[in-house]
């Protein structure tokens, strides 16, 4: 098992063709469903460049569109949740209904071809599935194909019961990729995360690939907030787990040298007198999750400078990484 080659993380074209062949054609995951639980709540996101977003009609269907008007192209929503009862093109004010029809085209002029019904929003995929939403561009699977075996892997665990209390976006100077092999793998945790390190039983850490999915597990010790198991999903979502809820992200490319990672925190138990336990764990976890920032980005500039050739991978700690990069081989046809 080899590393991807360094030129995969850092040519522009290589971006590119990953937008149309991953990130336009998987189920993105977008945190709680609870954020277009209402009817005109909606969600917009960028999907490595590609701007959509999910809105609860006021006829209580889900549905999800490109962010982007009809008209002239201007992006509609600023990303983020928020409600609305109609969209309103910020540009030249075209209003679009929930459902994404057109309603009106103020100071259009008098065209006798043009009629609104013929210039809805461009529609996309939404679906819901245990509390969380996704979307998807062009779908080649349906979500559950996509999700794998880990249906079966979150079957004991009631994750819809779990509430979104806090949400965070990060963003650091590395490709996606990068950032996502060194999460499909605990074999950095004695180098990185020394407290961690000391808070696990690192000798029984297993890494094991599965369809769809990547899960890491190990026997924690007194007075770790994770529960021992950390699951990654192809392309780009993860969800951990520990005391009394989890965490999930989505890790979206901006550019080739820059990721964001978008971050929902959700616990079992909302009581005020567990305020403060909950702002410590979702602190704590945090500052794990920068630890990787650094040395991600050190080894972003070696590939970018040409200075390194693919490396082993190591058949113990890697398999997740190897599974991972098998998979974007695969979508890049190589
Ligand atoms: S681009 Fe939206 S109204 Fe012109
Ligand atoms: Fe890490």
């Amino acid at each position: 098992m080899l590393n991807l080659d360094p030129r995969l993380y850092v040519d522009p074209a290589v971006f590119g063709r990953e937008r149309d062949t991953i990130f336009a054609t998987a189920w993105q995951m977008l945190g709680p469903a609870a954020q277009v639980a209402g009817r005109g709540q909606y969600v917009a996101a960028d999907l490595a460049g590609i701007k959509v977003f999910a809105i609860r009609g006021r006829d209580g269907v889900l549905r999800a569109f490109r962010n982007v008007c009809r008209h002239r192209g201007a992006k509609l929503l600023e990303d983020g949740t928020g409600r609305c009862a109609t969209i309103r093109c910020p540009y030249h004010q075209w209003v679009f209904a929930d459902d994404g029809r057109l309603l009106n085209a103020p100071w259009f002029g008098e065209e006798p071809g043009f009629r609104p019904e013929d210039w809805p929003l461009e529609e996309i995929h939404a679906a819901e599935w245990r509390g969380l939403l996704f979307v998807a561009v062009d779908p080649r699977e349906d979500l559950l194909a996509q999700l794998g075996a880990l249906v079966e892997e979150l079957a004991d665990e009631p994750i819809e019961t779990y509430q979104a209390v806090r949400s965070e976006t990060v963003s650091f100077d590395a490709n996606w990729k990068i950032y996502t092999d060194n999460f499909v793998e605990g074999y950095h945790i004695p180098g990185i995360h020394p407290k961690f390190f000391a808070a696990i039983d690192f000798e029984a850490f297993e890494t094991t690939a599965h369809k769809g999915f990547v899960r890491m597990t190990a026997p924690p010790r007194e007075g770790l907030f994770y529960r021992g198991k950390w699951l990654w999903m192809w392309p780009n979502w993860t969800l951990s787990l520990f005391a009394g809820g989890m965490n999930t992200s989505r890790i979206n490319p901006v550019a080739p040298a820059r990721t964001e990672q978008l971050y929902h925190f959700y616990f079992a138990d909302l009581s005020p007198e567990r305020d403060e336990s909950r702002s410590d764990t979702i602190a704590r976890n945090l500052a794990v999750v920068r630890e990787d920032y650094e040395i991600c980005a050190a080894t972003h500039r070696n590939y970018e400078a040409g200075n390194y050739r693919a490396g082993p991978l190591s058949p113990r700690h890697e398999q997740g990484v190897h599974y991972f990069q098998e998979r974007v081989r695969e979508s890049l046809g190589r």
